[in-house]
């Protein structure tokens, strides 16, 4: 064994011991809530805009591109855009480090504010950006998506728009079957389930209806999907606990 596969072998044996570590868990959860309270996702930025993640979710997203080397990265959610920037960023530097040239990034939301697709439109990064206003779920735009993503070699999803159980759902009936072999479907906020409901008092999603609950019904009919829980083992602070998704069928 070389150097790099027995220390990637020992950091294995301690993300799982880590996962199984009680008092760990229990210290990230309440730790997770109490930052969550304080809005702690909306403070970053990636190339200048701002990104709504924990950074241990940017990591992960981070190792998985450069993994799959995807030549599309779909996207739910825009917001200001910094998730698609950072999608756009990492496609770049694979394509840099010899990952496909034509690599691209589809986001979708149903509310593009004018100043977030004016900065995005003149960010550095805009050459691998294609950007969809509508309702991810609305056939008219799963359509426009289906039809472009055809002839794309591996294809990533991320799933960041509207939390409810039924809007997952049928985000990840339309944009799973999009996912290349071995790539990911990454579902977002699966942690909603694992929170206090009083948490979101002004929002649609809760515990019980939550991006978790659509994952566990899409997997029950869906096995060629499988939770990849080594990432929540490492990352143990993340909005997607059980929501990365590896297409492994
Ligand atoms: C959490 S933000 C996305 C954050 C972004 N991915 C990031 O990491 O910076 C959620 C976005 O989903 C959008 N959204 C809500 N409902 C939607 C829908 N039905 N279809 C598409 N986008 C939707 C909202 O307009 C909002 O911009």
């Amino acid at each position: 064994m070389n150097a790099y596969d027995k220390f990637k072998a020992e950091c294995a044996e301690d993300i799982v011991a880590q996962g199984k570590d009680g008092k760990l868990k229990h210290l990230s959860g309440a730790w997770f809530d109490r930052s969550h309270a304080m809005k702690y996702s909306y403070h970053f930025e990636w190339m200048g805009r701002p990104i709504i993640q924990y950074p241990q979710d940017i990591v992960a997203m981070q190792e998985l591109i450069w993994s799959v080397k995807p030549d599309l990265i779909i996207e739910t959610g825009i917001a200001h855009g910094g998730s698609l920037i950072f999608s756009a960023s990492m496609l770049e530097l694979n394509a840099l480090c010899g990952g496909p040239s034509d690599a691209v990034v589809f986001g979708i939301d149903i509310d593009i504010r004018e100043h977030n697709r004016a900065a995005i439109e003149a960010h550095p990064m805009t050459h691998r950006i294609s950007m969809i206003q509508g309702s991810s779920v609305a056939p008219e735009v799963i359509a426009q998506v289906v039809s472009r993503a055809k002839g794309r070699r591996k294809v990533l999803v991320c799933l960041d728009s509207n939390h409810t159980h039924d809007h997952v759902l049928a985000e990840l009936k339309a944009y799973a079957p999009l996912v290349s072999l071995g790539s990911y479907c990454v579902v977002f906020d699966t942690v909603v389930e694992d929170m206090p409901a009083e948490m979101f008092p002004d929002r649609p999603w809760c515990p019980g209806n939550s991006p978790k609950t659509a994952v566990m019904e899409y997997l029950k009919t869906h096995p060629e999907f499988s939770i990849d829980y080594g990432i929540d083992d490492k990352l143990l602070l993340s909005v997607a606990p059980g929501g990365y998704l590896k297409r492994i069928a």
